[in-house]
């Protein structure tokens, strides 16, 4: 078993609370902060390795850097807990149990990029943790932890605005371009890069966009120094994160554990074992873009985005869906593909396009009405569209096709009919009988 340090999600009752958010240590962080310089924080986020978990796992201390310095222009950060990665159910945990600590990261991450403003994108359907957000932050704002007044509470001269945003329901409002086009009130159309948000961002403006469990983590580091918490976890992937549990499964939930968890661990000790007790067919590691793991690969799977690409997938958003043995996974497949299909913004011919086209030829196959050659030319789809798009949609759509086909061929394999057989046409043309035709002489 493992020693589980609970760092984004302490197991303390009313924690939502500024009081007893207080009365645990909160923003004692934000003020340790203060007696550093803006470079030394974002020096000491570097030392601690902490990777982006909104999916891509990029390097945040890296990703801050790219801030240019100096206050001549007004600069942003946006949260993104636009979550809709189906599969993906962390980020509402953060808003719910413990939305001060999610404050205070914003306000280290301000102070140590020099932001005026930030903006907690929510999205739409998620009512609720709007709600607990904008109460969190209403109680923030009344003690002068965030605003002006925040010169008087911790001294220094610096001080940032925070605000909540809604969504408005679209899947592709994750994607960090996008979000700053909906933010800005445009509809939400990925934009090309470069420029980076860091150079060009919101209005124009340079911005950093991370994840809500990204920057909830902040304050841990800060208060643990960067090298304690690289040494938790893995040392590629350090840290702890929250493991949204889903599919066949025991005791679905979130998890907070170490990122060198044990993917059996997760499931069998954690998870409380498969539903019914039947083997396990499939996982997708980390949200429904990633490519799945075979049942028969799951032993001594750790669960970071470094041993996972050893097992050509990765750790994505962490939200884990486990599938048993009875999984019809042409039909997971086909809905997954539907999903990336619905919400493809249409910017881009090859996802716009391709989804549909990987949507109806799973369709055929789950029909039974496919043939071998459906399967290369679902391949073929996926391969044109991976790489070939504005943003990662169309990776997202691609990759659980090509994850699915090498891991379980058979399984298409054998829903569809021989491969077709051709019966030449005839071609040729015979002479036809004439009647008697009068040639001029
Ligand atoms: C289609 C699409 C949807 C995305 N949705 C989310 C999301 O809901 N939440 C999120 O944090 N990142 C999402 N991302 C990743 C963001 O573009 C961005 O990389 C991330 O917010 C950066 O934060 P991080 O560095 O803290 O991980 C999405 C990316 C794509 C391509
Ligand atoms: S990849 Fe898809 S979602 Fe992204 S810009 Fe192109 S069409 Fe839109």
């Amino acid at each position: 078993m493992y020693t589980i340090p609970h760092l984004v999600l302490p197991r303390i009752p009313g924690l939502e609370r500024i009081d007893t958010y207080c009365a645990h240590g909160g923003y004692q962080a934000y003020r340790k902060a203060l007696t550093m310089t803006p470079e030394q924080v974002i020096e000491e986020v570097k030392k601690s390795g902490l990777r982006g978990r909104g999916g891509a796992c990029f390097p945040t201390g890296l990703k801050w850097s790219f801030m240019p310095k100096g206050n001549d222009k007004p600069k942003y950060l946006a949260v993104n807990g636009d979550e809709s990665e189906p599969g993906s159910f962390k980020d509402r945990q953060i808003f719910e149990y413990n939305p001060h600590q999610l404050i205070e990261g914003i306000l280290i991450a301000g102070y140590a990029m020099g932001i005026s403003k930030a903006f907690i994108y929510i999205r739409g359907e998620y009512h609720k943790w709007i709600r607990s957000m904008e109460c969190a932050l209403q109680e923030a704002y009344d003690r002068g932890f965030v605003g002006k007044k925040m010169i008087e509470t911790f001294g220094g001269d610096y001080w940032i605005d925070i605000v909540v945003h809604k969504g408005a329901g679209a899947y592709i409002c994750g994607e960090e371009t996008a979000l700053m086009n909906s933010l800005e009130g445009d509809r939400g159309y990925p934009r090309y890069k470069p420029p980076f948000p860091a150079q060009k961002g919101l209005w124009g403006m340079p911005t950093t966009i991370n994840n809500v469990e990204t920057i909830a983590t902040v304050p841990v580091i800060i208060t643990l120094g960067g090298d304690q918490y690289a040494s938790i976890g893995a040392q590629g992937h350090p840290g702890t994160l929250l493991y949204g549990l889903s599919g066949h499964i025991n005791n679905p939930g979130v998890y907070e554990l170490p990122t060198d968890v044990l993917l059996t661990d997760l499931i069998y000790t954690y998870g409380g074992g498969v539903t019914g007790n039947k083997k396990v067919k499939a996982v997708i590691p980390g949200g429904s873009s990633m490519p799945p793991l075979r049942g028969d690969e799951i032993e001594n799977v750790v669960m970071n985005n470094e041993d996972l690409k050893k097992y050509g997938t990765f750790i994505g958003t962490a939200g884990v869906i486990v599938m048993n043995e009875d999984t019809d996974i042409p039909r997971v497949l086909l809905r997954i593909v539907h999903f990336y299909h619905h919400e493809s913004c249409g910017q881009c011919t090859p996802c716009r396009e391709g989804c549909g086209w990987m949507e109806k030829i799973l369709k055929r196959i789950v029909d039974g009405d496919a043939t071998g050659e459906d399967l290369d030319l679902l391949l073929s789809v996926a391969n044109q569209i991976e790489g070939n798009t504005i943003c990662a949609l169309g990776d997202a759509a691609a990759w659980p096709v090509q994850g699915f086909l090498k891991k379980f061929w058979d399984d298409f394999a054998a829903r569809v009919k021989p491969r077709r057989t051709f019966v030449p046409l005839n071609v040729v043309h015979g002479r036809r009988a004439s009647k008697d035709i009068l040639l001029p002489t």
